[in-house]
């Protein structure tokens, strides 16, 4: 019997968490939230990006992908806000380089990262729009 209940409980952990799993990531550009970033969002994305992302972001530096980076950014997007606030939050390591956690902003919340995520996301997409042509 004992063995029996050991299965039940596997089974149901296996199901349970197939469940509450959140499915598919939504692509960023495609979510609610950033189509309802505020003014007041965008400036504090805008304040910590210039205290401390664009340190590595802006020209690509670390490790980091620059801002101009479509290809990066747009692959980026589509992995959703809940997994690249935990890459920033958390740092990321690869083999050119580091994020630290939280990106180098150590006063920011866990909303000023999410903002922060949102913003760059926002800003790689003008920086396309006005990058030269080639
Ligand atoms: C010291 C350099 C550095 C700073 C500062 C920095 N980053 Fe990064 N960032 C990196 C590196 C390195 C990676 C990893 C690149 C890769 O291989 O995908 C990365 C990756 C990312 C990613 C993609 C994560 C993923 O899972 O794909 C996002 C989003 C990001 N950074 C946002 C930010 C934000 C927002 C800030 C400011 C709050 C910031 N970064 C500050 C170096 C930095």
């Amino acid at each position: 019997m004992k063995k029996y209940y050991f299965y039940f409980v596997l089974l149901g952990t296996v199901f349970f968490n197939n469940c509450s799993q959140k499915g598919v990531p939504v692509n960023i550009y495609d979510s609610k939230e950033y189509h309802y970033l505020t003014e007041e969002d965008i400036m504090a994305g805008k304040s910590i990006w210039e205290n401390s992302c664009f340190r590595c972001h802006r020209d690509g530096t670390n490790g980091a992908a620059s801002i101009e980076n479509e290809e990066y950014w747009n692959h980026t997007a589509s992995k959703g806000i809940d997994a690249l606030f935990k890459s920033v939050w958390e740092g990321k390591q690869n083999k050119n380089g580091y994020m630290p956690p939280k990106g180098f902003c150590n006063t920011c919340s866990e909303d000023d990262i999410r903002k922060s995520v949102f913003y760059i996301l926002h800003l790689a997409k003008q920086a396309r729009n006005i990058a030269p042509v080639n």
